[in-house]
């Protein structure tokens, strides 16, 4: 399997703190790997040396065959703004614009006419069964709401990575659950490959595989499911996808 993304030998330092110290991890076409580990061991700064938000101090970082920490900032940006997709644990709305208006504004970005960003964003938030909240103020959604509306803003330009950062961390089980499994389904419909830093191994079983991330390092990657095994799952959690939807609804 070629790599869509890789990360070769990154390090990357805080003044003395040392965040990344030789981290390599590659990720396939429509792959979802879940990123585990402890608190503080490098999690965070390994996504986002991975999607370019800022650059290690050493390695290399490659995306469909170039490399990314070598681009120009224009390019970089140009390039996570058509081809990557983000959540964080907090949603990182703007509180005060409506959730149709979140979810256009990766789209507006992109140049595309406000009534295709809107009709894209009305489809999304239709798929993600938050169709009736689209005029709502995001600042007045519940926890789960939002990071289903944050999952269709970092799905609406059709990215070819997802990157989430604990997506789910700031919500209780059940609402995270949820959200995760519209996160899980929607990435594979769009087969999107997926970098998803989680605490919960409950979550880290419907990716593909996943590595644990130990003093700045990828280490013991795990197969939680052979390839072959993917199409099958595909289409469960397609069947999973409609009836989280339909819960969401109501
Ligand atoms: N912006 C920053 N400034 C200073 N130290 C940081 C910064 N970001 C991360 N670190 C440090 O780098 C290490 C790895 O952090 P992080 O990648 O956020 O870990 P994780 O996401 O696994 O919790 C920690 O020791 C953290 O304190
Ligand atoms: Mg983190």
């Amino acid at each position: 399997m070629t790599a869509l993304i890789h990360g070769q030998d990154l390090y990357r330092s805080f003044g003395q703190t040392p965040a990344l110290q030789g981290a390599t991890l590659s990720v396939a076409a429509g792959e979802i790997v879940a990123v585990m580990g402890p608190s503080g061991s490098g999690k965070s700064t390994l996504l986002h040396c991975l999607a370019g938000i800022f650059a290690p101090d050493r390695g290399e970082v490659w995306f469909d065959g170039r490399r990314l920490d070598k681009m120009s900032d224009t390019t970089r940006t140009r390039l996570r703004r058509t081809d990557f997709g983000f959540v964080f644990q907090f949603g990182q709305l703007v509180p005060e614009l409506t959730v149709a208006d979140n979810v256009a504004i990766p789209r507006l970005l992109g140049r595309v006419s406000r009534k295709r960003a809107y009709a894209q964003a009305m489809s999304w938030l239709d798929r993600l069964g938050l169709g009736d909240l689209s005029g709502r103020r995001t600042g007045e959604l519940s926890g789960g709401q939002a990071q289903r509306v944050a999952v269709a803003r970092a799905l609406v330009s059709g990215p070819r990575v997802l990157f989430a950062d604990e997506p789910t961390g700031s919500l209780d089980s059940a609402t995270g659950d949820q959200v995760m499994e519209l996160l899980v389904a929607a990435a594979r419909q769009e087969q999107a490959a997926v970098v998803l830093v989680t605490h919960d191994s409950r979550v880290a079983r419907s990716a593909d595989r996943i590595v644990s991330v130990h003093d700045g390092r990828v280490v013991e990657p795990e197969n939680v499911r052979a390839t072959a095994a993917r199409f099958t799952e595909a289409r469960f959690t397609e069947a999973r996808f409609t009836e989280a939807r339909a819960e969401g609804a109501r």
